[in-house]
């Protein structure tokens, strides 16, 4: 009989056919658009105060002809991703895909439906599709300025809101969510995005009664009851959505209780590509942030900003391809892990050596040396439920002894262990991988 670990139990739960998705635990994100061709962060609209007359210039000039969406979607697949987010209409209001409702996209400047081409690309390798909608929404004249719109320092600002009207905004953000959930075949994950429940400068913030937010949560239910959906409506959701940091432990509600979470992560900052930007996470540490991501309980979605051609620039493809040569050694570490068990956990924590980061999938329990030891690694309060160990990037044993609790330190002599202490024998040489890890083989803890 398989032995059955009690670490699931402390899993939070999505209904059964969403489950793909903490099982998936590492998803690539897409921002592409309007901004891609400006080169200088998604929010340049607004940062820099641009008129939408102004910024419509970018429609004639924007020309997405080297976005690949087959070559993105192998991309994420060769990192060891198992789906795709894509930006469907950034805040910038411009539609990447046909909308009925609009000529402000992709279709009607250039022929071309990209959510079309990458839900096809998508499903093609086998992974899961998400769709990011902004919630806001710059260039439509009836959104409202507020304290993060392009014209709240224009003179006349507050003006500007005689006349417009959010309950026909609402109609439209409605009527395009429901076009992108009907005419696109099954929907994975729905990433809206997002709203500020604060006023500030005078200026009253976006609340969930402006997207109406539970009928916008219905309709998704109505149309893809599959679909997992984000928080970021500003009502539950069915997960929560830390961005730009990693969180310091597993995620809970104001209860205490676990719930699902996923922190999406840019390579350097930005969202949208941004050519000046070189500040650029190392490899190795997105490697660490996944391992990081996947011992608390979380999934990644690392983001990509293809080019104003839409190309996948290099420094992006070669973060991905970092990740996926690690993840093809190491991906048993990830894929359907989770948090070790709690238990186990705390037995270990005081004999590792530092920068150890426990993740572990049923009877498999992963050690990743973010610093490599010198030596010995002891494995306290395991007493026999070790049954073999190696490193997992190239399936070589690792000799495992028991150091008498009664041993001196002594020349060449390590001092003994707790009883119930397993002493791994590392080799001096650090493999040569992003994160070296050990892979355990447990039997169940007796009764
Ligand atoms: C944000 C930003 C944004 C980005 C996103 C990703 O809230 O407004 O530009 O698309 O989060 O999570």
């Amino acid at each position: 009989m398989p032995p059955t670990h009690p670490s699931a139990a402390h899993a939070p739960s999505l209904r059964p056919e969403q489950s793909w998705f903490t099982e998936a635990r590492f998803g690539l994100f897409i921002h592409f658009g309007l901004y891609s061709a400006a080169a200088r962060h998604e929010w340049v609209m607004t940062r820099e105060r641009t008129t939408v007359e102004r910024y419509e210039r970018y429609v004639d000039v924007f020309d997405p002809d080297l976005f690949d969406a087959r070559a993105i979607a192998r991309a994420a697949k060769d990192a060891g991703m198992r789906y795709v987010v894509l930006t469907t209409k950034h805040h910038d209001g411009f539609a990447l895909w046909d909308s009925a409702v609009s000529d402000y996209s992709i279709a009607t400047s250039r022929g071309r439906d990209l959510v079309a081409e990458l839900a096809e690309a998508v499903r093609a390798e086998g992974l899961r599709l998400g769709l990011y909608h902004s919630l806001i929404d710059w260039h439509h004249p009836d959104f409202t300025v507020d304290h993060v719109h392009p014209r709240r320092d224009d003179p006349d600002a507050h003006a500007l809101n005689d006349g417009r009207d959010m309950a026909r905004y609402r109609e439209y953000l409605h009527a395009q969510v429901r076009e992108l959930l009907t005419g696109y075949g099954a929907i994975d994950y729905v990433f809206f995005d997002f709203t500020y429940a604060y006023d500030a400068d005078d200026w009253r913030g976006k609340y969930p009664e402006d997207w109406d937010a539970e009928r916008l949560l219905a309709l998704v239910r109505e149309l893809q009851p599959q679909a997992v959906v984000n928080d970021r409506l500003g009502i539950p959701g069915d997960l929560v959505t830390p961005e730009q940091y990693q969180p310091d432990g597993p995620m809970r509600d104001a209860d205490g209780n676990l719930v699902v979470w996923e922190a999406c992560q840019t390579l350097n900052g930005s969202w949208g590509y941004d050519r000046d930007n070189t500040a650029f996470k190392d490899p190795d540490l997105l490697v660490r942030m996944l391992v990081d991501t996947v011992s608390k309980g979380g999934n990644l979605l690392l983001n990509i900003g293809p080019d104003g051609r839409g190309s996948v620039p290099p420094r992006d493809r070669d973060s991905l391809a970092a990740l996926g040569e690690w993840m093809r050694l190491h991906a048993r570490s990830v894929h359907g892990a989770g948090p070790a068990e709690p238990a186990l956990a705390d037995a270990l924590a005081p004999g590792l050596p530092p920068g150890v980061v426990l993740t572990q999938r049923g009877d498999r329990l992963y050690l990743h040396l973010f610093a490599w030891p010198f030596g010995h690694v002891h494995l306290r309060g395991v007493g026999d439920r070790v049954r073999y160990a190696q490193l997992l990037h190239d399936g070589s044993e690792l000799h495992s002894t028991r150091i008498d609790p009664d041993q001196q330190a002594w020349n060449t002599t390590p001092g003994g262990q707790p009883p119930g202490t397993l002493t791994l024998h590392l080799p001096a040489g650090r493999p040569d991988v992003a994160v070296p890890v050990v892979e355990l083989f447990l039997d169940a803890p007796p009764e």
